[in-house]
């Protein structure tokens, strides 16, 4: 495949960045804007561009309007401060560009642009292919939003939260969604959502990757009668969970986006790599916690390596159980951060609805908590929710890494 191709715009420091996206596959072009401008005007053919927005010299706005003229460039535009007024109109979030503070370190730049490609539907140097064996483009229908239900502790209630989401989404919506189970050796999203099952990713995962086409998903893929809802799990037996690869995983939400408008993926709770990608692949990461200091504390810890590495603002924090136990201002403010919506706790109800495989809200829609996750669905798809800058990123690595790091010092 061609190494995709980036202008860097950045005012001569760009030397380490060169490296980082060299060897992340990368071909790197640096050029000053006079450059760059008489480059693109001959025969420069540009993949991603990167601006360093600090000088606000009058040819940064020149750069970037004549990258979106041509060809729609995805551009990253960096800043210290200021974002200045070209750069404001510019509107990432709603068009592909993306904004980033500086200082930001190489590889974070690197995953960016990579995130980014994944999004324009390209193939990421090294990753996943783009067309078949025999050379076909592998056809893409549509670009889904893609929402993670996150906690680094288990039993919080992320997969009743996925479950219900997925269902309010549909009912809210009308638009087609895919459930996805990648709680890859525990999860079992069939046991509460009554959806046939018809084997899962386990199916692909010996199969080599030019053989995951529309077809093979397809076929593991099962439909919710009741929502229409579709359903694609890792599997079912813990002892096929090595057999799912990252790649595999990364495969099916790709696929998942194209041909759904909505993508909901109940994570494994750990900072595993399989975990990160799923992270990575989304554009909103719902965490979900519940006032009790062990999982408010793993929470916390996560929002702090999402804000090391400059990522928090995709989070939204749902609080589960919230009318027990530390109160909702205490957890906002012992996180740091603002809670997005809460869920109540009612026990008899949620065992009632899992026990018959149907999702709450259907068979208790006029409970507190049926509202409550009904709320969470409009967070994504209230018409604000929508115009809203949507980050996607790709940040795994760093985050495994800061994980590490952090593990090391508490003596993990
Ligand atoms: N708000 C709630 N009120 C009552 N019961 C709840 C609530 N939220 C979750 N539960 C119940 O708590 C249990 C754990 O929830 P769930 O399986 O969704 O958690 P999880 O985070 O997916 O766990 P795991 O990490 O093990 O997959 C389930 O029996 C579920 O029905
Ligand atoms: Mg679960």
């Amino acid at each position: 495949m061609n190494r995709p191709s980036v202008l860097l715009a950045l005012d001569g420091w760009s030397s380490s960045y060169e490296d980082a996206m060299t060897d992340a596959g990368f071909e790197a072009v640096a050029a000053d804007r006079e450059e760059a401008l008489a480059w693109l005007s001959g025969d420069g053919r540009i993949d991603l561009a990167v601006i360093d927005c600090d000088r606000s010299q009058p040819g940064d706005e020149e750069l970037f309007a004549f990258l979106h003229s041509t060809q729609r460039v995805p551009t990253i535009l960096l800043f210290t401060n200021d974002i200045p007024e070209w750069a404001v109109d510019a509107n990432p979030g709603v068009s592909r560009d993306e904004y980033a503070r500086k200082p930001i370190p190489p590889e974070a730049l690197v995953y960016r642009l990579q995130a980014m490609l994944i999004h324009s539907g390209r193939e990421v140097p090294g990753g996943l292919p783009t067309t078949t064996a025999d050379g076909a483009e592998i056809e893409t229908v549509g670009e889904g939003t893609v929402v993670s239900l996150f906690a680094p502790k288990g039993g919080v209630g992320k997969t009743m939260i996925a479950v219900n989401l997925a269902v309010a989404i549909r009912q809210q919506t009308g638009d087609s969604v895919c459930l996805m189970d990648a709680d890859v050796g525990v999860g079992n999203v069939t046991a509460v959502l009554n959806a046939p099952y018809h084997g899962g990713l386990a199916h692909l995962a010996d199969s080599p990757p030019e053989e995951w086409t529309n077809d093979a998903f397809e076929q593991t893929v099962t439909t919710h009668e009741a929502s229409g809802v579709r359903v694609l799990t890792w599997g079912t037996e813990p002892s096929e969970s090595e057999r799912i690869s990252t790649d595999l995983l990364v495969a099916a939400v790709r696929w998942a986006r194209t041909h759904h408008s909505w993508v909901i993926i109940d994570c494994h709770p750990s900072y595993d790599d399989r975990t990160m990608a799923m992270l990575a692949a989304s554009r909103e990461i719902f965490l979900v916690v519940t006032p009790e200091v062990g999982p408010l504390r793993n929470a916390s810890q996560f929002l702090g390596l999402a804000r090391e590495v400059g990522l928090a603002d995709m989070v939204k924090v749902i609080v589960n159980r919230s009318n027990h136990g530390i109160s909702v201002e205490d957890i906002a403010k012992t996180l740091g951060t603002r809670i997005s919506a809460t869920v109540v706790s009612n026990g008899p109800k949620a065992i009632a609805a899992a026990n018959e495989g149907t999702p709450i809200i259907i068979k208790y829609p006029k409970e507190q908590m049926s509202t409550d996750l009904y709320n969470v669905a409009r967070l994504l798809t209230r018409p604000v929710a929508l115009e809203a800058p949507a980050r996607r990123r790709s940040w795994w690595s760093a985050l495994v890494s800061s994980a590490n790091e952090a593990g090391k010092a508490v003596g993990r």
